[in-house]
């Protein structure tokens, strides 16, 4: 057995995987093998969330049942409308995230059967209702009244709906669908991981995927599409971009939603994003975020040769739709519940305990002295 360390697991293949393939060589990401660039603009977010959950694009019937069934189960419980209504106002909205999850688990009957059928049907439930308790937050932390989710809207329509009391034009209801679709799903990233290792020792989704939201909120990971805005925020405005990330990289700062651990020469989920960034910049007739992100981009590409990653355009863009900053990250959860649920469910199907080695550095072999002598 080799004692060579892999910080940060660099580099390791731990197990295989059908739900996504990132091949970062010709910049492309696949959900079940189709580019996910087709699935944005081909696809409702539904039909693939459906993908990654199911392996296969559904027929038109399918779709049907569901979202019958999405709708069906968007309501929240008195119980957990109240919790959420309570929360410390000043609470991070993915603490929130991953308190609401964890109380979905204790109403949920089946939360111990861990059996196919059971896991889709609880995947169901989280996928449906997470949605409504985080947008239940996001107007009870302003003391406005709670929405309850409306049928016949899309999944990202009733966002908007119990979030803001209305449903935006169908451009940015577009937008807003495709980035739910590239947050969707990227095989083993810590969260994904996170998710994983929790399910190896047979513990519960319910557990896993509020173990999968406390990894998420991590600025080095889900948590960059806020401080992206955080940056945007600094800089305020075009003019000032320049000076302000020469001078960050001159005291050789982290540049939130740049860089990547397995894209190196970009990220496959950008070109899209970034076109509907602009898309919306255009409608919201906003364009000073537009011209911060192409002054911080090319000198980030000029200097460091660091692309940016998938949270560098989502960032402004549900600045510009109008969501509070930090409820950025929490809006990557809804949709990538779909993702963690298939890793889950495909980890159970496949289990082996993940249990890694440590290389030990501490003191030598020593005996206990009493405490009256110590
Ligand atoms: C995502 C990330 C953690 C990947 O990390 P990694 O694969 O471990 O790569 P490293 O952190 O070792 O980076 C390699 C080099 O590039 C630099 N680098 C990487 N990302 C950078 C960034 N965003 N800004 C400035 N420098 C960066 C590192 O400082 C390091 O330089 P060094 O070799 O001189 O020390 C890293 O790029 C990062 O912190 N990005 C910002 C956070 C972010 O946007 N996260 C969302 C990811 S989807």
């Amino acid at each position: 057995m080799s004692d060579e360390i892999k910080k940060g697991l660099l580099g390791i293949v731990v197990d295989e995987t059908t739900i996504s393939q990132v091949m970062p060589d010709i910049n492309s990401l696949t959900y079940r093998g189709y580019a996910v660039q087709d699935l944005c603009e081909k696809c409702n977010f539904e039909e693939v969330a459906y993908l990654v959950l199911n392996g296969e694009l559904p027929n038109k019937s399918e779709l049907k049942k569901f979202k019958n069934q999405l709708e069906k189960n968007r309501n929240i419980s008195i119980n957990l409308r109240e919790i959420v209504r309570h929360m410390p106002k000043k609470s991070h909205p993915m603490d929130v995230a991953r308190t609401i999850v964890s109380v979905l688990g204790l109403e949920d009957k089946e939360t111990t059967d861990n059996s196919p059928k059971a896991n889709m049907r609880k995947v169901i439930r989280i996928f449906a209702k997470t949605p409504t308790a985080i947008a239940a937050f996001f107007r009870a932390r302003k003391g406005k009244k709670i929405i309850p989710p409306k049928r016949n809207l899309s999944f990202a329509e009733n966002f908007f709906y119990m979030c803001f009391g209305k449903v935006p034009s169908k451009d940015i209801v577009k937008a807003f669908d495709v980035s739910l679709i590239l947050y969707a799903e990227h095989s083993f990233n810590v969260s994904t991981f996170t998710a994983r290792t929790i399910t190896s020792s047979l513990s519960d989704i319910h557990g896993a995927i509020t173990g999968a939201i406390a990894s998420l909120k991590g600025p080095l990971h889900g948590g960059a599409n806020e401080e992206v805005m955080h940056m945007m925020s600094k800089i305020k405005k075009p003019e000032n971009a320049f000076k302000w990330i020469n001078k960050a990289l001159d005291k050789k700062e982290v540049v939130m939603g740049f860089g990547h651990r397995v894209y190196k020469k970009g990220d496959s989920r950008v070109p899209t994003m970034e076109k509907y960034f602009k898309k919306v910049s255009k409608i919201q007739k906003d364009k000073k975020f537009i011209k911060i992100y192409d002054v911080v981009k090319s000198v980030m590409i000029e200097r460091k040769n660091i692309h940016p990653n998938v949270d560098y355009p989502t960032g402004p863009t549900y600045h510009l739709m109008g969501f509070d900053t930090d409820f950025f990250t929490p809006i990557f959860v809804i949709s990538r519940i779909t993702g963690w649920s298939a890793h889950i469910m495909e980890q159970h199907a496949a289990n082996k305990l993940i249990r890694p080695l440590s290389k030990y550095s501490g003191p030598d072999h020593r005996k206990v002295v009493l405490l009256n002598q110590r």
